[in-house]
């Protein structure tokens, strides 16, 4: 695998920065990448067909209409040929349109067929790039795992100097590589992830959640699947997506339809990390009809819901490897530390909620790692894909895989 090239496509859309285009075309064709070139028609208003063709030494795509006349649908050949696309530079347009699901133009049509890794590295005028139409989208995008390559402060093409920048074709092809050349070192591994809130329904229109986004959950599903890992992942309810082939979801509302699909599938997986937060406690009994406002206080009788984590710990075997969650307010350790105990889990990615920026609802995330072999990690206040990225190459090196 190493030595066979790695298939990008190019997308080109129309700004300035796109005569950098040209320059990013041959860099990875150095770095033993096929380049094959998308670009919208504003585009060939800076860069032209011929030097992209000439450069690329392969069809430059443009036209959708062209696309639509083709048998074999060439956005959906084009996304399944490639390894990954990388959208340089991407306009405020561009990024509307990814972000919307909008497909008018070949690259935004391949956009939505493609579930390989997409790099997108923005370019516009500041104040286009801060506005909040664009800011909003950029983070959807984000959010949906796609690989933001943060534009910088410079000179811009519009006579002032501020953030909108497309980096450097340099920096911008090392990013691309690093992201694209990990070692594989998960490979032929199964992991189960779970995330999210569970809903407990109350009655048909109430439920008892609780604030997790999911965040942390996807983002350790999208870092063990770029390391080769066949990841399911199992979550509750929430607004985020996920578009990589190696991960396989199931979603779920409730911690008994969590526990259901955990046991499914916990038998055939290599590794757990249970990241999900899941109710302890759900309704005795949902009320059939809505429960109408009456006296002034209302009891709901709760029961205590199975403990996956704790379940799944008592049933695997000397060959799995199960990892839990710890979410604490108070002697974090110390709790952190009777939970890997009492469950038996091999591991516990303790999270506490005094840590600013920790924990639900933020795209930060600060976590100490303690295994049963007595380690204690602590980490720095990261981006949660950071964090992940931590988590993962800490289960590497207790499981001691190498490449
Ligand atoms: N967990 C689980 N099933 C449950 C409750 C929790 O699998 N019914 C898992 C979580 O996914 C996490 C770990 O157990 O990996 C710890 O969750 P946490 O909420 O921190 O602890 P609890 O065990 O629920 O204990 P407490 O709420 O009393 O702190």
């Amino acid at each position: 695998m190493p030595n066979q090239p790695l298939h990008i496509v190019l997308g080109i859309s129309g700004g300035i920065a796109a005569y950098k285009s040209l320059s990013l075309i041959r860099l990875f064709q150095k770095n033993n990448a096929e380049v094959k070139v998308v670009a919208t028609p504003n585009a060939l208003q800076f860069v032209t067909p011929l030097s992209l063709q000439t450069l690329s030494q392969n069809k430059v795509y443009t036209d959708p209409f062209q696309i639509l006349e083709n048998v074999d649908v060439e956005h959906i050949a084009l996304a399944e040929w490639a390894d990954a696309l990388v959208v340089a530079p991407a306009t405020a347009n561009i990024i509307g349109k990814f972000a919307n699901g909008i497909a008018d133009d070949a690259l935004s049509t391949l956009f939505l067929a493609c579930d390989k890794p997409v790099f997108i590295a923005p370019a516009m005028n500041t104040k286009m790039l801060h506005h909040p139409a664009v800011q909003q989208n950029i983070q959807t995008l984000h959010l949906r795992g796609c690989h933001i390559l943060e534009s910088s402060a410079g000179y811009l093409a519009c006579g002032t100097t501020g953030d909108g920048r497309m980096q450097e074709p340099e920096a911008l092809c090392e990013l691309v590589m690093q992201a694209m050349s990990r070692p594989a070192l998960f490979t032929g591994k199964k992991v189960l992830i779970t995330a999210g809130p569970t809903y407990e329904p109350i009655d048909p229109v109430r439920f008892i959640g609780n604030f997790s986004s999911g965040l942390m959950g996807f983002r350790l599903a999208e870092t063990f699947a770029s390391l080769g890992a066949q990841v399911t992942l199992v979550t509750g309810p929430t607004h985020l997506s996920i578009a990589h082939p190696n991960v396989q979801r199931i979603n779920v509302q409730t911690a008994a339809q969590m526990l259901e699909a955990c046991q499914t599938e916990f038998p055939s997986s290599d590794i757990a990390v249970m990241a999900a937060a899941v109710a302890d406690y759900t309704p005795a009994e949902v009320a059939p009809e809505k429960i109408k406002k009456s006296a002034q206080t209302l009891q709901i009788p709760l029961q205590k819901t199975t403990d996956i984590l704790a379940t799944l710990c008592k049933q695997k075997t000397k060959n799995q490897c199960v990892v839990g969650f710890a979410l604490e307010t108070e002697n974090e350790l110390e709790n952190a530390q009777t939970k890997l105990k009492n469950k038996k889990a091999d591991m516990i990615v303790l999270n506490s909620l005094r840590n600013e920026g920790a924990g639900f609802q933020h795209a930060t995330n600060l976590v100490t790692i303690l295994d049963k072999n007595g380690n204690v990690q602590t980490g720095k206040l990261k981006d949660k894909a950071q964090v992940a990225e931590d988590i993962v190459g800490y289960i590497a090196n207790y499981l001691k895989l190498t490449k």
